[in-house]
């Protein structure tokens, strides 16, 4: 009893009443109660003090936390880090492909989230979605929260059906390797994927990889997503995600751990984008660079036109310490064979690359940042499905797109059962 009491030390009494009745219902009421306790920790851990709470329209809740209270401060190597507000540099040639970009969609549109139509953050804070206890009873544990659960790296140089058996994740992605790579960008239009079940996800990102596939694979990763299982509805929402150690004991999504800091005030991660493209109606396209700066070490992020949200810091990598030596872009499901058939979970649009502009899902103006920090074409671009029938992906060139390609697809249908 003692030690129970003093668990409960600042516990309200509701909690209280059922520390006392853990004690006498036997292990397994005691079971749920420490689960219990331990969802309420790993809440406090993420939810910061907010300065201000704004409620989104889709139900989220958005906190402005102080900038320098955010998660990430907690990890024990952040105890007396420097914030970088911005990066020292950007990688040359960033703005060039902007002229064509704007003038596609008559002007520059400022970059929505839905959570805006309700408040702003105030300078030095920064939005951070907060996670509710649904968010996190749906994971497996509290452990698994906000995390990768399998290796989920397209490999394609080694076109085993590994990737397919194993994990049950399937990609459509074009890449580059056998260079040193310093950063990524892309342009891609966002959609609604429709998703199966709710164990599985669809989301369309670039990956910046460094080291082998092997157990200290280092991985950053930005997008959008739709994952039932983490956020609890079908909404598109944009994110990030970083591991040193191939998704076992390092990185989350977003600021579910610590690690990312965050210095916009204007975009929260894991937050709705909006609007979205539609079949055959207006398209929808956001922009995602990730580079490391040249000076300080860190990778940054940058959305839109111009809205830096944070970085990395060096320190949490070993191979990306230095650079990468892969990046990939595209999409990725989950397909978990509901049923003992293939999933009917679509990628992107949910179309093939074949019906083109306005249709199907795109990456385009993919470019790669060099070891002199400009942003060049890639070279010897490659594109890697595992099954064509059930997602597929199209490279082309061309003057106003540069490097781009289609990619997505159905899942489910007469061709991939
Ligand atoms: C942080 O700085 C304090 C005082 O300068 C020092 O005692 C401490 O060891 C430092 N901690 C880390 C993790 O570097
Ligand atoms: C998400 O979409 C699926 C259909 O694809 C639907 O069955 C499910 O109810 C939706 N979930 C939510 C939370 O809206």
């Amino acid at each position: 009893m003692a030690a129970h009491v003093s668990v409960g030390h600042g516990v309200p009494a509701a909690m209280l009443v059922l520390l006392f009745l853990s004690c006498a219902g036997g292990s397994a009421a005691a079971g749920g109660l420490k689960q219990r306790l331990e969802v309420r920790k790993h809440l406090e851990r993420l939810n910061k003090p907010a300065v201000k709470t704004i409620q989104s329209p889709d139900g989220d809740i958005i906190d402005c936390v102080h900038v320098s209270h955010q998660p990430a401060f907690d990890h024990p190597l952040l105890k007396n880090h420097t914030l970088q507000l911005r990066p020292s540099f950007h990688p040359e040639g960033l703005y060039d492909d902007d002229k064509t970009a704007s003038s596609r969609k008559g002007g520059k549109s400022p970059i929505s989230q839905m959570w805006h139509l309700n408040g702003r953050c105030p300078e030095d804070t920064v939005p951070i979605r907060r996670t509710k206890k649904e968010d996190v009873l749906r994971a497996s544990s509290v452990k698994r929260f906000g995390r990768k659960r399998h290796r989920t790296i397209p490999r394609p140089e080694s076109v085993d059906l590994d990737i397919v058996d194993q994990s049950g994740h399937e990609h459509a992605i074009a890449y580059v390797e056998g260079d040193k790579y310093y950063g990524a960008k892309a342009t891609m239009n966002v959609w609604q994927p429709r998703i199966q079940q709710s164990s599985e996800f669809s989301l369309s990102q670039l990956w910046i990889l460094g080291g082998s596939f092997g157990q200290d694979l280092n991985s950053i990763e930005a997008g959008w997503l739709v994952s039932p299982d983490l956020y609890g509805d079908n909404n598109t929402r944009l994110f990030t995600y970083w591991t040193s150690d191939a998704y076992q004991a390092t990185g989350c999504y977003n600021l579910l751990c610590s690690g990312f800091i965050q210095v916009s005030s204007d975009i929260a991660m894991g937050a709705t984008i909006y609007p979205i493209s539609g079949y055959g109606g207006s398209q929808y396209d956001i922009s995602i660079l990730v580079w490391k700066d040249p000076k300080e070490g860190n990778w940054w992020m940058q959305f839109g036109n111009g809205y830096v949200l944070g970085y990395w810091p060096s320190f949490l990598f070993s191979y990306l310490a230095d650079s990468a030596s892969m990046v990939e872009w595209g999409g990725e499901v989950v397909n978990s064979e509901p049923d003992g058939e293939h999933t009917s979970t679509q990628m992107g649009s949910g179309h093939f690359p074949e019906e083109g502009f306005g249709r199907s899902s795109y990456f385009r103006n993919i470019q790669v940042v060099d070891g002199s920090n400009n942003l060049r074409n890639p070279k010897g671009i490659g594109a890697f499905t595992e099954q064509s029938n059930c997602y597929d992906v199209q490279n082309g060139h061309s003057g106003d797109w540069g490097s781009f390609f289609y990619y997505g697809g159905p899942g489910k249908n007469p061709n991939c059962q």
